[in-house]
């Protein structure tokens, strides 16, 4: 059993965030958050690990909405390492990690979905599932390769799609599935009960 030391960066409200501080707090999950970052300034994130006592930072990462730039990521790189983290968890991130943030941290970078990939990766997963006319959506924990929403899947969860359903309430059910995910994602992996073969996250016993 090993006590997480999570870095955690978003781009926007931060409840996958959160819902991971409520856990630890509650001493469910053994991990800290060592620090949280964002490429946005006024991102409520932020604001929530402020709120807890968490050194949150924002990083400029120029104008593409999209892409990380070399600078910003070396800075967030830096900022994580100062912080002690052992373990990147993006959170509502939304642009693509660089090969050296991943060399950084090997096989410790972990991503949150809201979409039951390989169906939907990109933007407004929730959307394109809803669009696409699917019965059953989700979410995914996957770790981060060097391709979009592509890595080794840690496990998914999955909702219902209603016929009455909105871009938002169905985004809304699958947050709620999202702060369970996440969190047994982490603790599968402070736990050491997973193990990366291939493609495939195979669980070990503790
Ligand atoms: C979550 O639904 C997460 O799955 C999604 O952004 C939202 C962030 O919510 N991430 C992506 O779409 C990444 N491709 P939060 O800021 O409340 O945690």
């Amino acid at each position: 059993m090993e006590t997480l030391q999570l870095g955690v960066l978003g781009s926007g409200n931060g409840s996958n965030l959160q819902a991971i501080l409520d856990v630890i707090a509650a001493c469910k999950l053994e991990a800290k958050v060592a620090c949280v970052i964002s490429d946005v300034a006024d991102a409520f994130i932020l604001e929530r690990a402020r709120e807890a006592g968490v050194p949150a930072f924002h990083v400029d990462c120029g104008p593409s909405k999209s892409k990380l730039e070399k600078d910003a990521e070396q800075r967030a790189i830096s900022i994580l390492q100062e912080h002690g983290a052992d373990t990147v968890a993006l959170a509502g991130f939304m642009r693509i990690i660089k090969p050296d943030l991943l060399r950084a941290f090997p096989q410790r970078v972990l991503n949150i979905h809201p979409s039951l990939l390989p169906s939907f990766p990109g933007l407004r997963a929730w959307e394109q599932a809803l669009n696409y006319g699917v019965r059953h959506s989700g979410c995914t924990v996957h770790f981060v390769d060097e391709g979009m929403d592509t890595g080794p899947i840690i496990l998914q969860r999955t909702v219902l799609v209603h016929d009455r359903d909105t871009p938002d309430t169905l985004h809304k059910r699958i947050q709620s599935q999202e702060h369970i995910a996440y969190i047994e994602a982490l603790r599968l992996l402070a736990r050491g009960r997973i193990k990366i073969e291939g493609r495939r996250v195979l669980r070990t016993n503790d």
